[in-house]
């Protein structure tokens, strides 16, 4: 729905500010979540000669390996980086390596692309995308961005190259209120694609924005009343929340950030005791950083999920695509390769270059 600015109520709780309105494009959401079979972990023998014949490819390609907070563990521990979207970019954009092995999702390995047009940049699972990316497709944007010729529009990083080349600029969970705050005061805020991080961000910032209606299909999973639930059962424990949450959560959160945060507010909080509401590869480096600490996985609502099965932690189906054999198998072969459009890269680099400069300056300075 497009029109006047309007009270908007976010996830039935009371709105703490005025929001102007958002796009309806329930039309283009995903129907359903289909499930993938459960993941099979490889056992100690083979995840040894896997990594060895990775660190051998790696040397003769001269190779970085960069990888995201919800990897498998058994990726993370033959990564050269772990970390999140924000961390990642910044590797890929200062990397001497002549190839970048992208352990990530579709979007993420795009904006290394763009940051490097001449290096060959390899994802292991080419369908490896994400719920926000698909929300959000170019042309749809373009036609809601001419109904208004003074939006300055900012892209959450889970977005296409094409998106991305729409946007004025990029940011990530970690620096999203570093980057509203340094928008142009005069100008009429468009926020894509995730609702949740849009609202969370205004709330932060005070300043209204336009948002468009996408989530990421993990974290909308997360529900209050589970997580107060788990609350009574560990009383003394942090509750850490993902900015992709839904308010209800986000309301019951200690702390809510991105995930590298999210690790960083683990390790220096003199807490013993973690509830994470993320997705739960990040426990693999929580439990590596802080091993005298306690790290609880919050439940997930899932209809698909059979009351019997006890694990209820929730994985993006995406970032688990990626394997170690896919791992080895796209340096082999220099492929899944990405590879975009002269115009796209040129176009979209702008706006990235945009969110690294604004991120790089001090707090004082930030807007
Ligand atoms: P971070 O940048 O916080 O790692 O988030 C990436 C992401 O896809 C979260 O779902
Ligand atoms: Fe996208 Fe959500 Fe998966 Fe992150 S967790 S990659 S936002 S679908």
């Amino acid at each position: 729905m497009i029109g006047a600015v309007t009270k908007h109520q976010f996830d039935g709780l009371p709105p703490r500010l005025y929001v102007q309105t958002m796009t309806d494009l329930t039309g283009l959401l995903n129907p359903g979540i289909e499930r993938f079979p459960l993941r099979k972990p490889l056992p100690p023998s083979q995840i040894d000669a896997l990594s060895r014949e990775i660190l051998v490819l790696k040397k003769q390609l001269n190779a970085v390996i960069l990888a995201h907070n919800y990897q498998v563990p058994e990726i993370q521990d033959i990564a050269d980086y772990v970390g999140d979207s924000l961390g990642l970019s910044q590797q890929a954009a200062a990397t001497p390596a002549d190839v970048i092995v992208f352990c990530g999702v579709h979007f993420m390995a795009e904006t290394a692309k763009i940051l490097n047009p001449d290096k060959i940049v390899v994802l292991p699972d080419k369908d490896a995308g994400c719920s926000l990316e698909q929300s959000c497709p170019a042309d749809k944007l373009e036609a809601f961005q001419r109904t208004n010729p003074n939006f300055w529009t900012i892209a959450y990083i889970n977005c296409s190259a094409a998106v991305k080349a729409l946007c004025d600029v990029i940011c990530t969970s970690g620096n999203a209120v570093k980057i509203v705050e340094a928008a142009p005061p005069d100008k009429d805020l468009l926020f894509v694609p995730d609702e949740n991080l849009g609202a969370w961000v205004m709330e932060q910032t005070g300043r209204p924005m336009t948002l468009w209606k996408g989530n990421c299909y993990a974290h909308v999973e997360f529900r209050r009343d589970a997580l107060l639930e788990l609350k009574k059962q560990f009383p003394q424990a942090q509750v850490v929340v993902h900015p992709e949450s839904l308010r209800e959560v986000r309301d019951l959160a200690d702390a809510i950030c991105s995930t590298e945060k999210m690790i960083d507010y683990c390790k220096t909080n003199a807490a013993r005791q973690f509830i994470v509401v993320t997705e739960s590869g990040i426990l693999h480096r929580m439990k590596k950083d802080c091993p005298d600490k306690q790290f609880i996985c919050a439940p997930v609502f899932d209809v698909m999920k059979m009351p019997s099965d006890s694990c209820r932690c929730s994985e993006c189906k995406y970032m688990k695509m990626n394997t170690l054999e896919k791992v080895r198998d796209c340096m082999v072969r220099l492929a899944p390769r990405i590879e975009l459009p002269e115009n796209i890269l040129r176009r979209a680099r702008l706006p990235i270059q945009r969110m690294l400069e604004i991120s790089s300056r001090p707090l004082e300075n930030a807007g």
